[in-house]
């Protein structure tokens, strides 16, 4: 590395820990943190003492009306986005728009207005936004990748992909910011935007129309009744069914979870503990889609968020055979100190089912780590980008890219007010 870049973040909730970390830790030689930005002035603090106590560095914090004057202050090369979704494309436009580069958090933004608006600033400015896929990083992910490469069941003609959330991670999107549209765009663009990148990824296209259904089957008040919890407080912090809850969330006793989100009340009072079963929720927890490629290829898929295991089944349909994968990750609630999605090796297998020959397994690449060793590879290959000079299998994901990972589920949230298949492009007119 022959230059040091400097970078600030926005957003100082649990994500933007593993960035911060990074840069003060791991790929310190290269990389300087120059401030730290969020509406929450304790979350701010709170990075900021974790940097001097852990690496001894002073990092200036800046609410959020004063984002500009960090740039100003700070001059940043990159600035990271951390935020929650539906900011993401203030946070995006500004900073470029002030001659930053950006490093965004997936998803890119929740709607199609947003959308256009950041490929336009992009556009006009010429910065380069780069989107965080870490899912592409993972090793078992990007062996698919390779293996849909190397044509080892032909051309793909259709794809089933069936993604499980459990009852701990699942749960936790109904408690937080996530459940509700106008923060998150719901499931389909929050969550699947990893899923649908994957796909436009693997099959090298990108989606032209797309067809789905949902709605809110678990996460509802009667699921609470035939539990028998009858007297759900609107959070878990201090709510009487704490006791006979399955879902309840003690942040209080969580060293983490009480610094990061429970002692920082007074100063936006969100609530990271909000019960599962409330009819403020307005998000879905199952949902199916069927979506045609640009390469004609057909893809059904669905998400459910309420399923005893997490992870995902996934057959691609070849002009040569079929390709299953399955692969099962282990539960987590964000920020309580656990690994997110590290995999559960003996529940994860690649099987080849050439037509006529006989069927094989590939043995799985190895992943240690969050995201199925996604995160660790994305760091590096974020901060440290000579170790993977070539990105063979293309992990780097531009704003293009970030473009067609939302749009998928951006379409499928028009459908379901429609009732009728929905065409991606004309959401788009900016991705030229
Ligand atoms: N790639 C992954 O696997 C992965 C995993 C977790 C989170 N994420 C993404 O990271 C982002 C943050 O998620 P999180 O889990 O850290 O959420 P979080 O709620 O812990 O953090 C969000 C932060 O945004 C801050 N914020 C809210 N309004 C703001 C404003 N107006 N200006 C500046 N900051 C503001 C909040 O105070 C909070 O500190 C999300 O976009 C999420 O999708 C990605």
């Amino acid at each position: 590395m022959d230059t040091v870049k400097r970078y600030a973040i926005v957003g100082a909730g649990g994500r933007h820990e593993m960035y911060r970390d990074a840069i003060l830790g791991e790929y310190a030689a290269g990389a300087l943190l120059t401030g730290v930005c969020d509406n929450n002035i304790g979350r701010a603090q709170l990075s900021a003492t974790w940097a001097r106590e852990q690496y001894g560095q002073e990092i200036p914090v800046y609410d959020a009306d004063h984002f500009d004057v960090m740039i100003r202050e700070t001059a940043p090369d990159i600035v990271i986005v951390t935020t929650k979704d539906s900011l993401h494309d203030r946070y995006i436009c500004r900073a470029m728009e002030l001659g930053c580069d950006v490093i965004t958090e997936k998803p890119m933004t929740i709607d199609a207005e947003r959308c256009n608006a950041i490929l336009e600033v992009q556009r006009r400015t010429g910065r380069q936004l780069r989107v965080t896929f870490n899912y592409r990083y993972s090793p078992p992910r990007t062996q698919v990748k390779q293996l849909l490469m190397n044509g080892v069941v032909g051309a793909i003609e259709s794809v089933d992909f069936h993604w499980m959330l459990d009852t701990s991670h699942g749960a936790d999107y109904f408690r937080r910011w996530h459940r509700n549209k106008e923060n998150s765009g719901g499931l389909l663009v929050h969550k699947a935007t990893h899923h649908f990148d994957l796909v436009n990824w693997w099959l090298d296209a990108v989606p032209e129309t797309v067809y789905g259904t949902g709605r809110r089957a678990f996460y509802v008040p009667q699921t609470a009744r035939r539990l028998g919890l009858e007297h759900c407080s609107e959070r878990c912090h201090n709510c009487p069914e704490s006791a006979s809850c399955p879902f309840y969330l003690s942040l209080k006793d969580n060293a983490h979870l009480r610094a990061l989100y429970l002692e920082q009340e007074p100063h936006d009072h969100y609530y990271r503990d909000r019960c599962v079963f409330s009819e403020a929720i307005d998000i879905e927890d199952s949902m199916a889609l069927a979506v045609v490629y640009s390469n004609g290829a057909r893809m059904s898929y669905s998400l459910n968020a309420f399923m005893p295991w997490e992870g995902y089944t996934i057959a691609f349909n070849g002009s040569q055979g079929r390709l299953e994968h399955k692969c099962e990750e282990s539960v987590y609630i964000n920020a309580d100190g656990s690994v997110p999605g590290a995999l559960k090796r003996e529940g994860t297998y690649i099987r080849v089912y050439p037509h006529f020959a006989p069927a094989y397994e590939e043995p799985v690449w190895e992943a240690i780590g969050g995201h199925g060793g996604g995160d660790e590879l994305l760091l590096q290959d974020i901060f440290d980008p000579d170790a993977n000079r070539d990105d063979q299998y293309g992990c780097r994901a531009d704003h293009r890219q970030g473009a067609w990972s939302i749009l998928t589920g951006i379409a499928a949230n028009v459908s379901m007010q429609r009732g009728e298949p929905v065409a991606t492009r004309p959401l788009a007119p900016a991705l030229r």
